[in-house]
Parts: structure tokens; sequence; C-alpha cells
């Protein structure tokens, strides 16, 4: 049995000290905003799971096609012996991957979710008892140091969680990966396409409410954290389409003038009727918009693979010089 070894890269109250941070700064602007990082405890772990399986949900079903059409082709192109997976939940969709890559030793599963990375990582040592695999509870965004691990390196960026970053923050974060590789490594990166406004609208606003409770499941890590009063149904779930930015963005709308104490922070933050809160944009991307930013982090893309339908692509970028 190969080992399994779990990092914690923070110290213990980094993550409690960074989401103080982020809601006296995101609460304390007009327009109220929080980053998407903090939907994820293990219950919002889970609802994401439960919303990768919805009808209306399309981006992980059509990246797994394309990883499953392309495995075999990002494994010739990479001969990675180490995989990284920045923002890897539950790996599902990675298995298509690790199957397929002849010379795979090591993998390393980087999430701020530790309860995901503990399923995850259980359930493929199962499957693959020679792999090495080395998880990291780590913010991505944050400073990232990976472990000694041999070349050549693939750096896996999945799902599409890029484009829940801004642009200057995608800037900041492909420079910060492209720091990391060495000459033969390599970045795949998942990124949904822009396409019809409906069939965006609706895996943002499902019909059984599952990203409802998914988005609502902030105020719940508030609450438990900060010794926060919110009432999630004081809010209600909303997802727009910003044609401008080429993004969703889901927001919290409050149904009536509601105040909500704080006391972790001294805070008691007053939300007018029918007030927004932002807690997630998901941006949508073109071939050209994605080459041009991997080419300002000092990436060359090499490839573009998209499902059947052209509703998502996988792209595989080296560094370009
Ligand atoms: N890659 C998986 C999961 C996507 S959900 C898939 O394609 O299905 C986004 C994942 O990124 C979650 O597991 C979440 O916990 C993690 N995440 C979000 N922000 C993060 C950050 N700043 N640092 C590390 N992990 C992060
Ligand atoms: C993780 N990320 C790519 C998802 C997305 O589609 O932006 C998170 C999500 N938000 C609502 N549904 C899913």
């Amino acid at each position: 049995m190969s080992p399994y070894l779990l990092t914690r890269t923070l110290p213990a109250d980094a993550m409690s000290s960074a989401l103080r941070r982020d809601v006296l700064r995101g609460l304390g602007t007009d327009p109220k905003q929080l980053p998407p990082k903090w939907f994820y405890d293990a219950r919002g772990s889970d609802l994401f799971e439960e919303i990768t399986r919805l009808p209306e949900y399309y981006p992980t079903r059509a990246e797994r096609e394309i990883l499953i059409e392309r495995a075999p082709a990002i494994a010739a192109a990479t001969g990675a012996r180490t995989l990284v997976e920045l923002g890897s939940g539950s790996s599902e969709k990675t298995r298509h991957l690790i199957g397929a890559l002849a010379d795979l030793r090591t993998y390393v599963p980087v999430d701020v979710s530790e309860s995901a990375l503990t399923q995850a990582g259980q359930a493929l040592l199962a499957d693959h008892p020679d792999l090495a695999v080395h998880a990291l509870v780590a913010d991505f965004q944050n400073g990232l140091v990976l472990p000694d691990a041999p070349g050549p390196r693939l750096v896996a960026f999945l799902g599409g969680t890029i484009g829940n970053l801004l642009p200057a923050e995608r800037l900041t974060f492909l420079g910060a990966v492209r720091a990391l590789l060495s000459p033969g490594d390599a970045l795949l990166l998942g990124t949904d396409l822009v396409k019809d406004e409906s069939a965006l609208v609706a895996a943002y606003d499902d019909t059984a409410g599952v990203t409802a409770a998914f988005n609502k499941n902030v105020l719940s890590v508030l609450n438990r954290e900060l010794g926060a009063d919110f009432d999630p149904d004081d809010f209600d779930h909303v997802a727009v389409w910003d044609s401008e930015h080429e993004w969703i963005e889901m927001r919290l709308r409050a149904r009536t003038a509601v105040t909500a104490k704080i006391p972790a922070l001294d805070l008691a933050v007053g939300f007018d009727a029918g007030e927004e809160l932002r807690t997630e944009v998901s941006a949508k991307f073109r071939q050209d918009g994605v080459r041009d930013e991997l080419a300002a982090a000092g990436l060359d893309l090499r490839h573009w693979w998209t499902d059947g339908a052209g509703r998502f692509a996988l792209s595989l970028a080296f560094p370009s010089d």
C-alpha cells in the first residue's frame, strides 16, 4: 500500500483569520460581496457534488466527456509522473486522467475542504494502491508551495473553477502556477464556455433548489465560524447572466430589511429589502480569451479540446520560455 499523507499547509487559525478579513471587507462595501471559497465546508462540498449530478448542471458531464476522450493524448503530451490538482474536490473526474497516465507515481490533491480531500483520498487509494497520494489542505490563491515530487509534473485545474476568480485574480493565480512549473511541466485547465443565456441561468438556478441551498450555505458557515445569526430564509437565491463581463453572478437577495449580528467581529450588518450580496462569479470563456490569459502568465496554449456539444473546454499549456 502506498503512503497517504495529508498536510495542512496553513497555521491552524489561518482560514479563520482569512474568513474574518473577507467578511469585514466584503460586507462593509457596497455592493456587498464574499469570495466563493467560503461555500466549501463539509456540507458545501457535499452540495457541490449534488449539483454535479443535476440535469441542468452540464459542466461536470461535459468535462468528463473530454477527459475520457483526451486522457490518452494528455498522457502522451505530458508523460507526467506527478499530478497536482488544484481545487480537487471529490477527484472523481480525475480518475480518468490517473488511469491514463502510465508513468504516474504521485498525486497531490489541493483543496480548502479537508472533508473533500479525505473522502477522495480514501476512495482513490482503494482503486490505486500503488499511487502515493499527498493531499494538501491549502488555499491555491495564497502562497501555494508544492511537496517535492518527481517531474514531469502536470498541474490540473478542472471544473471551470478558474471562472470563480475575478480577472485580476486569474492573472495573479496563473502567474503563480507558472512559477511552480519547470520546463516540461504542464497545466491542464478546464473552462466553461460562453453559451445561450437560458442554459447558463438554468445551470445556476436548478428546479430542485440544490444550487440555492449551496448558495445559502455560506450563511451557515458565517453562523458557525463567526457566531453570526443569519437566517437563510431571509434571503432568496439569485443567478443572473452578466453579458458585459460574460459571467454568471450568484447573489443572495434580502427578502425584507434585516440586520445580522456577527459577534466574532463585533459587527452588525444591515441589509435593505432587496439588497444583494454577491457570493460568486462564474466566468464563461472563449478560446482567444483563454489563450491570451495564459500567454499573459507565460504559458503557451498547445491543445484546446471541447466536448461534442461545444459547451466546455480543456486546455493544455506549457511554459512559453
Ligand atoms: N475540481 C472539482 C471540484 C470543483 S468545486 C470538480 O471539477 O468537480 C471547487 C473546489 O475548489 C472545491 O472542492 C473547493 O473546496 C475548492 N476551492 C475553492 N476555492 C479554493 C481555494 N481558494 N483554495 C483551494 N481550494 C479551493
Ligand atoms: C466550482 N465552480 C466551477 C462551480 C461553478 O460552476 O462556478 C461552483 C458552482 N456554483 C454554482 N454551481 C456550481
